[in-house]
């Protein structure tokens, strides 16, 4: 036998379920693998002396404990390279993320979003319109890209023209939200670039909004003050950053995975067009079965004991929301898709997929209203749902969806 049969040979079920559940060409289905981790015990070795936590109540005691911190997490995947990523309250702590994220919610509250809902019944069903015309679609270019990226654009104020644009970068930075040790060449350069992009073309509207403000969020942000204190220029651009990185990549992947569950569930969709009110509790539970954010990271910033274990002041962790959403310690039948399981009165766990804790998404009524509108318009208006082909899965790990979505959509 040779050293490398050797090596290859001496690897275990486990240490192979920690490479397939990152690796590009199981995409489609990493939970396979996240069973095989948790299945493994709470804790598994990750790369860069990590610890993989795949478990309900571990995940949940890391991200609610804030002793855990965050703020580590661009130096833990990105510290390879040289880009730098504008820095975001998501990578901040206490007292800088109490601030900055006081300061974003100002500007970005409920109201804000309650009065995007007629908005986002006139994109939704003018789209879902062009879809029934065209019969068969990518439904990621036709419905899931343009509905979050119209909201957030038009809420921060950027141009009709330049929507695209938005989104181009957009997609550079979402894929370079992956571990450096992942990503290529290409995917770095082109990250720096996108990056680059962003700092340039949000820096002048930034500008334009503080000569002359508008009605739009990019000047909320810019007067919103606190005690007296201001965002910076920096802050702005790493806030504008977040809101639309995390504000458009993860919907799109919710869209997409949502529609998937129903054509691969025709039972559900039966069920979900006999009752459209059960839009609703089907956000969530398509948020548990196919979380568009797959995974997050915490470094310890006090010794602190888990299931067991005791963590010392700089351990790291990827906590896996994914593969805790599927943990049958948590769910029962978690590998069910049932649009059921959160209707009021049905005694069933949260999911983990909006995060949990300090930094629990700030945009999650944002996300729910616009998969309700999606979920609603295809309970009322479409009759059948096929895939044209099997979808491929773009390479992303953190927020993790595919690439395209063909199918026919017939109406009623
Ligand atoms: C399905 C859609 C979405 C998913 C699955 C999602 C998921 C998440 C998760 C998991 C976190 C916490 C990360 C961590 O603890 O490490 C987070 C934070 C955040 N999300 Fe979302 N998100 C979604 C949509 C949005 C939208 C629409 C916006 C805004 C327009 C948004 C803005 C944010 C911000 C600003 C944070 C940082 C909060 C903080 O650090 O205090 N997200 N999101």
């Amino acid at each position: 036998m040779s050293s490398d049969q050797a090596a290859v040979s001496e690897v275990t079920p486990v240490q192979l379920a920690v490479v397939e559940s990152v690796a590009p060409h199981l995409r489609h289905n990493p939970y396979d693998s996240y069973e095989v981790l948790r299945a493994a015990g709470p804790f598994v070795p990750g790369p860069h002396d990590t610890q993989l936590v795949t478990g309900y109540a571990q995940a949940q005691a890391i991200l609610l404990d804030p002793h855990w911190s965050h703020a580590e997490e661009p130096d833990l995947l990105h510290g390879d390279s040289d880009v730098e990523l504008p820095g975001s309250f998501l990578w901040m702590e206490p007292p800088d993320h109490t601030r900055l994220r006081g300061l974003v919610g100002k500007a970005f509250t409920a109201r804000t979003v309650t009065g995007l809902t007629e908005r986002a019944h006139t994109l939704v069903e003018d789209l879902l319109t062009r879809i029934l015309a065209a019969g068969e679609v990518d439904l990621l270019e036709a419905l899931a890209y343009p509905l979050p990226l119209t909201l957030i654009c038009e809420l921060l104020g950027v141009p009709p023209e330049a929507h695209e644009q938005v989104r181009l970068m957009s997609a550079g930075i979402a894929r370079g939200l992956d571990p450096d040790l992942l990503l290529s060449p290409d995917e770095l350069a082109a990250r720096t670039t996108a990056v680059h992009e962003f700092t340039a073309f949000f820096g002048d509207l930034v500008r334009q909004r503080r000569e002359a403000p508008r009605a739009d969020l990019i000047s909320a942000l810019v007067q919103a003050e606190e005690a007296g204190v201001r965002l910076t220029h920096s802050e702005l651009i790493g806030t504008l950053l977040i809101l639309v990185v995390a504000g458009h990549e993860t919907t799109v992947n919710l869209i997409g995975n949502g529609v998937l569950a129903l054509i691969r569930n025709p039972d559900q969709f039966e069920r979900l067009r006999a009752d459209p009110e059960l839009a609703g509790p089907a956000v969530d539970e398509v948020l548990r079965y196919d979380a568009p954010v797959h995974l997050t990271t915490r470094t310890a910033h006090a010794e602190i004991t888990v299931a067991g274990r005791t963590f010392a002041p700089g351990d790291a962790v990827i906590v896996m929301m994914a593969a805790a959403n599927r943990d049958p310690a948590a769910f029962a039948d978690p590998d069910r898709f049932d649009i059921g399981r959160y209707t009021p009165g049905r005694k069933t766990e949260r999911h983990l997929s909006f995060g949990l804790g300090l930094h629990y998404c700030l945009g999650a009524p944002l996300a729910r209203l616009e998969m309700r509108e999606v979920l609603h318009a295809i309970a009322c208006r479409v009759g059948r749902l096929t895939l044209l082909e099997e979808p491929p899965y773009r390479p992303n790990v953190v927020v993790r969806g595919m690439s395209e979505l063909r199918v026919r959509v017939e109406g009623l």
